[in-house]
């Protein structure tokens, strides 16, 4: 099977080039295709004639699509319908990557794949538009949303906590979102289970369970046994450019159907925390604020 992954050099893409053997992969950053360039996007899948294509890439700064709500279309809308149109000529299956702020967070039980997206940002709104016209273009294509995502290639959650936590005696954390923190090593293996196994239409894939950012953080500072303390607040007292649903996590009644189960994310946070370790032992990492989308 030929791949070819967009994205190849984000939090998601670098799990994805490291996980997937067996197959003949090509790893695209913006240099090699701005899927902003229909032309850009033809010229490389000319070159790698994928089976299969992941589209990992998108503008994932969740509060800078506030401020820049034409880059956030242009990239996870229109770039993303640029590459389904080319997949569609070139007869290539498509993976989109989505996320879980298609919802707005009024319900109180896991999301359903048939579940009416009412996105609440502008991030979201761009993927939610992205899936409407994506499964009109191309309806055989796949699209995964997923939540949370850490990893160790990039800035994320665990990696914001480690390093406010090594030098405050408290950090503040929102307790009132709750969703399902996915580790990107777990999401990799288990795209690539739904690229062999033929996947299409919605799916949604985390890691099992679901926690607040405030949960999330205190298991954080307990696994490495920091002394810090982690306090809850509330949204309200830590106002952000673009507004979060409540509750986003994801039903995985889509994933089982697969025959796949995705480790619990207590599970995922361990694993990641020995890899980051052995990690930070060979280089120097940097400082740099979690993400969301
Ligand atoms: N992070 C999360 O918590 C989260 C949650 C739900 C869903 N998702 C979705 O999962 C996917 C992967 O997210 P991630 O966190 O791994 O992303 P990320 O770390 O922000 O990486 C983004 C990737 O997209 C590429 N890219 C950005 N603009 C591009 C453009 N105009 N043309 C071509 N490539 C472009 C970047 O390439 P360069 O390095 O060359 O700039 C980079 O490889 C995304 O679709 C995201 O929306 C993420």
């Amino acid at each position: 099977m030929r791949v070819t992954i967009f994205g190849a050099t984000g939090l998601l893409g670098k799990a994805l080039m490291r996980e997937w053997i067996d197959d003949d992969l090509s790893g695209l950053e913006s240099k090699d295709a701005d899927i902003r360039d229909p032309q850009q996007i033809s010229n490389v899948l000319k070159r790698t004639r994928p089976d299969w294509i992941v589209l990992a890439a998108a503008y994932t700064d969740v509060d800078g699509c506030e401020r820049n709500r034409e880059l956030a279309l242009d990239v996870n809308c229109r770039g993303a319908l640029s590459v389904a149109q080319a997949a569609k000529q070139i007869a290539s299956r498509l993976l989109f990557l989505s996320t879980d702020y298609v919802f707005d967070g009024a319900k109180n039980s896991p999301y359903e794949t048939n579940d009416p997206r009412a996105p609440l940002n502008v991030y979201g709104r761009s993927k939610a538009e992205a899936e409407v016209q994506l499964s009109q273009l191309l309806p055989e294509s796949c699209i995964l949303r997923t939540s949370w995502l850490f990893g160790i290639d990039g800035r994320c959650f665990p990696d914001t906590i480690l390093k406010l936590a090594a030098n405050r005696p408290a950090i503040d954390v929102v307790n009132d979102q709750l969703g399902s923190p996915t580790y990107t090593a777990d999401l990799a293996r288990t795209i690539i289970q739904l690229c062999r196994s033929d996947a299409k239409g919605i799916v949604h894939a985390t890691n099992r369970g679901s926690c607040s950012w405030f949960e999330f953080a205190r298991e954080i500072v307990g696994a490495v046994g920091l002394t810090t303390t982690v306090r809850p607040t509330t949204s309200e007292h830590f106002v952000r450019p673009a507004q979060r649903p409540k509750y986003s996590v994801l039903s995985s009644k889509s994933l089982e159907k697969y025959g796949i189960e995705m480790p619990e994310w207590q599970d995922a946070l361990k694993r990641y925390l020995l890899e980051r370790n052995s990690v930070s032992q060979r280089e120097p990492r940097h400082a740099l604020p979690g993400t969301d989308g």
